[in-house]
């Protein structure tokens, strides 16, 4: 897939990995970045530096939100699932479900509907692409990331349902496998961290190849080969991120 000319819309594009994504897509030649956001207000600086980016005001736990995106962006020929949401949290001491819930909603359930909802539009371009941003902790389960995990594990395999889905109409759909990157979502995290700007490089070109499923840095790399060599073991080593310890792989 052509990344020149194409017109993509990158949720939760305001900070972090998304923020990244969208300046990949100008850089690459794209014709308009929508950057979905929460807040206008808080992708204001992209707009201000680009003509070709837009705002869109998206929460993706929104259906009417959702909806309201579609009407608006009705050229968009790639759909990067970014936005996100981790809470430190484990199944049974987590005091209610509400955040294993949350993550859910926005790291599950809200690609979903931004899929059923964009197919559509996808369809009326020769080629188009879906990428999913999901996780190394969406590979190996991580009992520390007791609702997140779960949550990217689902990502994962909606990724593949939906490639199945979608191939009759020449969508691609690539699922981002990303470890440890340096956002304010892993601001808690000690240690080597990517750059933002790596994994959206790595993205890029896998949308290009269309490819089905992409490590985008070593960590990613790294968990994927501990969990060929060893499964029950890493599992085990996984264990540790119950008390507290770090693991080896990524939010
Ligand atoms: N950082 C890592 O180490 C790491 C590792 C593996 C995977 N990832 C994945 O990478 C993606 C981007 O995360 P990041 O590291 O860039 O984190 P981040 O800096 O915390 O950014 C998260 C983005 O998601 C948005 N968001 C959260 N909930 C949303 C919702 N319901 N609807 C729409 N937007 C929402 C946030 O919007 P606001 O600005 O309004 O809060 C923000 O733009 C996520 O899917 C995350 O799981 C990150």
């Amino acid at each position: 897939m052509e990344i020149k000319d194409s017109v993509a819309l990158v949720t939760g594009g305001n900070r972090g990995i998304g923020e990244a994504f969208v300046r990949a897509f100008l850089a690459a030649g794209a014709a308009k970045v929508y950057v979905g956001t929460r807040e206008v207000a808080n992708a204001q600086h992209l707009v201000d530096e680009d003509a070709r980016v837009v705002a869109v005001q998206l929460d993706v736990s929104k259906p009417e939100q959702i909806e309201a995106a579609a009407a608006k962006c009705q050229d968009v020929s790639i759909l990067v699932n970014n936005a996100g949401q981790f809470s430190m949290q484990t199944l049974l001491k987590a005091p209610d479900l509400s955040a294993a819930r949350a993550e859910m909603e926005t790291n599950y359930f809200g690609p979903l509907a931004m899929c059923r909802a964009f197919a559509p539009i996808l369809a009326r371009h020769k080629e188009s692409a879906v990428a999913n941003v999901l996780s190394a902790g969406g590979i190996v389960a991580v009992p520390g990331m007791g609702g997140y995990s779960p949550s990217k594990f689902a990502g994962r395999a909606m990724s593949t349902c939906l490639r199945a889905e979608l191939a009759a109409q020449n969508t691609s759909v690539t699922a981002l496998i990303v470890g440890s990157v340096d956002t304010r979502m892993a601001s808690h995290v000690e240690g080597f961290k990517e750059t933002p700007a790596t994994i959206a490089e790595a993205a890029l070109k896998a949308i290009r190849k269309g490819a089905t499923e992409v490590d985008t840095d070593f960590m990613a790399v790294d968990v994927r080969a501990n969990l060929a060599r060893d499964p029950a073991g890493f599992e085990l080593q996984m264990r540790r991120s119950l008390s507290g310890e770090r693991v080896t792989t990524g939010r």
